[in-house]
């Protein structure tokens, strides 16, 4: 048997989505979405108070994809800077909201545009994959960008004479690597949120629940990828949890996810994956957008992204190119 030191409570994770009525502020916020034709487009690691009002709630991939197809005139993002920055990419010409414009993203803060520049300068023939966590500056600088729901099938894409940089997460790109046993030169950025599992937390975890299968996001380190049934992005997780026939899983990725999973798959169960010091895992970046914000900024039209156009044009290349290659 092994021994591990005792560590923060271990919790199934219940929303109770179901059992509440809406509030006045998310009355508020649907009255004024339809009122000004604006969609509402919301990441899975959103409070469940979001994700209950929004028209679409996944994955980066997908919102990507949402925001690409939508012919709403106002696109309001809940999640962090750079999605809301990849929507306005895709839509020049629509008003794109963002409730809280300090909601960044610490792999996007570990590249900068002018240190990815400087390597590209001393590397010309480098072809550059960006994970869609980056800067529109980063982008612009970049071959294509992936996703983690597309990573694998982009790097595959990319033709077998160049040499790959992979910017901004180490953890993510380690992983394709294994994936695709392509070798690539790898960003030393990481999020500081996902990379607090640890092998120890996810094994005093697993003591608990023995039967149930552990689901990764690719942002984990590699000790503890090593320990799970499936890695994959936050949308993969909700079909790897419905087509798997146990009723426990053990989920290592945002809290946030808890909801969209208790909503879709009422019937089964979800167990947070500790870190090494709590029983849950938020993104403080991610839960900065609230009700009150998100209503305050559907009704005055601000913050919205604001970008000049040269750089929207370099940054869309390499987004309609991932688009085009998945
Ligand atoms: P997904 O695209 O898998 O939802 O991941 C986004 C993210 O920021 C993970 O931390
Ligand atoms: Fe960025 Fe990590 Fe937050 Fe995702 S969870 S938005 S990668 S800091």
């Amino acid at each position: 048997m092994a021994t591990l030191a005792p560590g923060p409570p271990i919790q199934i994770f219940k929303s109770k989505s179901e059992e509440k009525t809406l509030s006045f502020d998310q009355k508020e916020i649907l009255r004024l979405k339809k009122e000004k034709n604006a969609i509402l487009l919301c990441h899975n690691y959103q409070i469940d108070a979001i994700q209950q009002i929004s028209d679409y709630v996944g994955d980066s991939l997908g919102l990507a994809r949402q925001a690409a197809e939508t012919d709403a005139e106002i696109i309001v993002f809940c999640g962090v800077h750079f999605m809301a920055e990849t929507a306005k990419i895709l839509n020049p010409g629509k008003t794109v909201l963002l409730p809280d414009m300090e909601a960044g993203c610490s792999l996007s803060d570990s590249c900068p545009a002018e240190k990815l520049a400087l390597y590209r300068e001393k590397n010309p023939d480098i072809y550059v994959v960006a994970y869609v966590n980056c800067s529109a500056e980063v982008k612009a600088l970049s071959d294509v960008i992936c996703t983690s729901g597309n990573a694998v099938q982009i790097v595959n894409r990319v033709p077998e004479d160049r040499e790959i940089l992979f910017v901004p997460d180490q953890n993510l790109g380690q992983w394709v690597m294994g994936q695709t046993n392509r070798k690539m030169n790898l960003w030393p950025g990481s999020c500081y949120a996902h990379v607090l599992f640890t092998q120890e937390s996810v094994e005093r975890c697993r003591l608990e629940y023995p039967n149930a299968p552990v689901v990764a996001h690719p942002e984990c380190m590699d000790s503890v990828r090593d320990l799970a049934d499936e890695v994959c992005s936050t949308e993969k997780m909700v079909s790897f949890c419905r087509d798997n026939p146990s009723e426990t899983f053990i989920i290592l990725t945002e809290t946030g996810m808890m909801h969209r999973l208790n909503r879709e798959l009422p019937d089964k169960s979800f167990v947070a994956g500790p870190t090494g010091h709590c029983a849950c895992n938020d993104c403080r970046f991610m839960k900065m957008n609230t009700l009150p914000k998100l209503l305050e900024c559907l009704r005055t039209g601000n913050p919205a992204i604001e970008m000049n156009e040269d750089l929207i044009r370099k940054a869309k290349l390499p987004i309609e190119r991932m688009l085009a290659w998945s």
